[in-house]
């Protein structure tokens, strides 16, 4: 016998080089799973396929005691696809410097100005830029500074909140779509330029399907984007209030949902096709620092 033969193995036998086993912890029955034994700075091309992999199945993964750069966060991000740039915050700054796609999130004030978006005030239950045409893919979210309560994120399995509706209320939705209203973001601030709604009908804002395919999973899910201003078109405005928050009471319930505790060098990568959310306010003398990156998406079918 040849050395050639003696190597040959059945491949089934083989650990295979292209899949390697990541260590998978559900993080609740609702959503998010927990990637133990990865350094996301050095990730490999294989680990990035099963992460990835794992990130379509869970919709939400967190990712424990990273040290990151804002480099080594960019580079990862990448792996996921092209990234959006910062865009401007409420303070009018974007990015960090060096690094467009970083967004800093944070209530810290520096000479009495914010270093980031989003205060300390509660975000309610969204997908992030609804309001667009093309909303991005994802995102993640890496924590350099967290307070010892408060500020906690959670997160809504919109494949479940779907597969869960009444059929007759599926059924009644299943061709209908939503003006994402964009004048006003998830912390209830009014955007650069934008004039307060005083009609949702006429408010503008990019109009989605109600229910979406994954393009990648080929799932189903609802997509709400958010509640404020939302419009269901083609409807009186009290059909589509009532039927807006009909949805909404049932998207939102608590089996469908995880909230994450943060500790300093937690990630976060959601998957904003599938899951919406949320921030818990939290008290304005704690510091929160939080670097970002999204994912560019594609419009939703
Ligand atoms: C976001 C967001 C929540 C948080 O980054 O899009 O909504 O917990 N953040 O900071
Ligand atoms: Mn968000």
């Amino acid at each position: 016998m040849t050395e050639q033969t003696i190597d040959k193995q059945p491949s089934s036998k083989q650990p295979s080089a292209a899949t390697p086993a990541l260590n998978i912890t559900p993080v609740s029955d609702a959503i998010g799973a927990e990637i133990r034994g990865v350094d996301l700075a050095g990730i490999d091309d294989a680990t990035f396929a099963a992460l990835h992999r794992a990130w379509l199945d869970h919709g939400v993964l967190l990712l424990r005691d990273q040290l990151l750069s804002d480099a080594q966060l960019v580079a990862f991000s990448r792996r996921f696809g092209d990234l959006d740039e910062a865009p401007p915050n409420e303070n009018g700054k974007g990015g960090v410097d060096g690094f467009p796609e970083v967004l800093v999130l944070s209530n810290v004030k520096e000479n009495g100005k914010a270093i980031g978006a989003l205060g300390n005030a509660e975000a309610i239950w969204h997908s992030d830029m609804n309001y667009i045409p093309e909303p991005p893919t994802g995102s993640v979210l890496y924590s350099l500074e967290v307070p010892e309560t408060g500020g906690d994120t959670g997160f809504c399995n919109m494949y479940k909140a779907l597969d869960a509706l009444p059929s007759d209320l599926r059924a009644h939705i299943a061709d209908l779509k939503i003006k994402h209203d964009s004048s006003t973001n998830s912390g209830g601030f009014l955007r650069e330029g934008a004039k307060p709604v005083t009609d949702v009908r006429d408010c503008p804002g990019a109009i989605h399907p109600i229910v979406r395919t994954h393009p990648e999973t080929g799932r189903k899910a609802l997509y709400l984007g958010r509640r404020r201003y939302a419009y269901i078109m083609g409807l009186d405005l009290d059909e589509s209030e009532a039927l807006l928050d009909e949805i909404w009471s049932h998207a939102t319930r608590d089996d469908f949902t995880w909230h994450h505790r943060w500790r300093v060098g937690d990630v976060l990568i959601w998957d904003n096709r599938c899951a919406m959310h949320r921030r818990d306010d939290f008290d304005d003398s704690a510091r929160r620092i939080m670097h970002r990156t999204q994912i560019k998406g594609d419009a939703p079918f």
